[in-house]
């Protein structure tokens, strides 16, 4: 079924709606092939589930790989990534032929599956039942087995992996690390946007999973393409935009993924016929009025010296230097140890982030809401 807007603000559709990512397409496809694992990193809402989906539709349509997506967000403990990987045997005890029950219980013979029906699809799902750290070790040693005698190649997405970090028990990296390592018939994908946890996970010598895997960060999308899309699903609708007003949409929205679909999706639904640069400048405020409850509580929540900071950074257009002299008098902060440690508290709730030698204010909505305040 066709969407009723083209512009996706969740998921993934198809690659109809997904704009470019071809090199980066590519890239994974190639190392999937050769085996090779990749972590994928971006700024928030870049694009990395959406290229991970786009990544196992052109996978799934060549019919040689089992792929499997596995958002690790929600655990909190080893147990929980136990849980979640072993779902993935749902589906691939669910394929082929046989009962999945009797393929269950042939397989499992020292662990404790247990098989509950979804109460809409009615499809089984399998979970496990431990009561001990070494039942639950045994466990992960038996849906490492199962996983590693499936007869296809497997793909694997491990989302917001950098959650692995928070999991109380010790040597979690360790532990994951040699079954990964064990399977030969798997390629995994470690994603997420904790950029700095995942370069210390991958990239600190002393870490198992030091240099283990290919890195790709996502970059915004490239504005010529970016801007051909929007306009060949506007014109498909009949939908003219007025000159200029491409460039418009992309430095509103600093060309960052998420923030393009959304503002080209509220516009899409917004405007019949020809749309004007008026159109999209009321629109925009419209948007920010929207958030503004959640933005003035900023105030509440950060200390005056945090405030201010944030403030001073969405109003610099390409802050590279935050304990530069005329940064902190320009701005009215107080010194420079202040401004050093508000910014780390900014940096440890992600508020702002560095990209590329900068430092930005990783909402844009936010940060346009700040620029435009008296
Ligand atoms: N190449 C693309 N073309 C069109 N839309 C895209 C593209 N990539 C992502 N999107 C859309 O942009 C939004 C953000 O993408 P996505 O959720 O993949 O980002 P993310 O980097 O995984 O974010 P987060 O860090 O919050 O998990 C989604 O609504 C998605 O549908
Ligand atoms: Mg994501």
């Amino acid at each position: 079924m066709k969407p009723s807007n083209p512009f996706i603000i969740s998921a993934y559709y198809s690659p109809k709606y997904f704009c470019d990512r071809e090199d980066e397409t590519e890239s994974l496809l190639e190392a999937c092939k050769s085996k090779r694992n990749v972590t994928l990193t971006s700024l928030r809402r870049m694009g990395k589930t959406g290229l991970i989906h786009h990544v196992f539709y052109k996978v799934r349509s060549e019919k040689s790989v089992s792929a499997h997506y596995l958002d690790i967000m929600p655990t909190v403990d080893l147990n929980g990534f136990v849980q979640a990987l072993g779902s993935i045997l749902t589906k691939e005890l669910s394929a082929g032929k046989g009962s999945f029950i009797k393929k269950v219980g042939g397989i499992f013979k020292s662990v404790r599956p247990v098989i509950k029906y979804d109460g809409l699809t009615g499809q089984p799902l399998l979970s496990f039942d431990f009561r001990s750290e070494e039942e639950m070790n045994h466990t992960l040693d038996e849906i490492f087995n199962v996983l590693g005698n499936q007869k296809m190649n497997l793909l694997i997405a491990l989302d917001e992996f950098q959650q692995i970090v928070n999991y109380p028990e010790k040597n979690v990296e360790a532990l994951l690390r040699s079954k990964i390592q064990s399977l030969n018939n798997a390629t995994w994908i470690f994603s997420g946007s904790h950029k700095h946890l995942l370069s210390s996970i991958f990239g600190q010598h002393n870490r198992p999973f030091y240099q283990s895997t290919d890195m790709l960060h996502l970059a915004p999308i490239s504005p010529d393409k970016y801007k051909r899309f929007i306009y060949r699903h506007f014109q498909m609708a009949g939908k003219i935009l007025e000159d200029n007003l491409l460039d418009k949409i992309l430095s509103l929205s600093r060309n960052h993924t998420f923030y393009v679909q959304y503002l080209c999706n509220r516009l899409f639904s917004f405007s019949s016929g020809r749309i004007t640069i008026k159109t999209i400048d009321s629109l925009w405020l419209e948007i920010l009025r929207e958030r503004e409850f959640v933005f003035y509580n900023y105030r509440n929540l950060l200390t005056r010296n945090q405030y201010s900071l944030l403030v001073a950074i969405a109003l610099e257009e390409n802050l590279t230097q935050p304990l530069a002299g005329n940064f902190i008098a320009k701005h009215g902060l107080k010194s420079p140890s202040s401004v050093k440690s508000a910014l780390d508290v900014l940096m440890i709730k992600e508020l702002v982030v560095r990209e590329t030698d900068s430092y930005i204010i990783q909402d844009v909505f936010l940060n346009a809401w700040l620029r435009q305040l008296p």
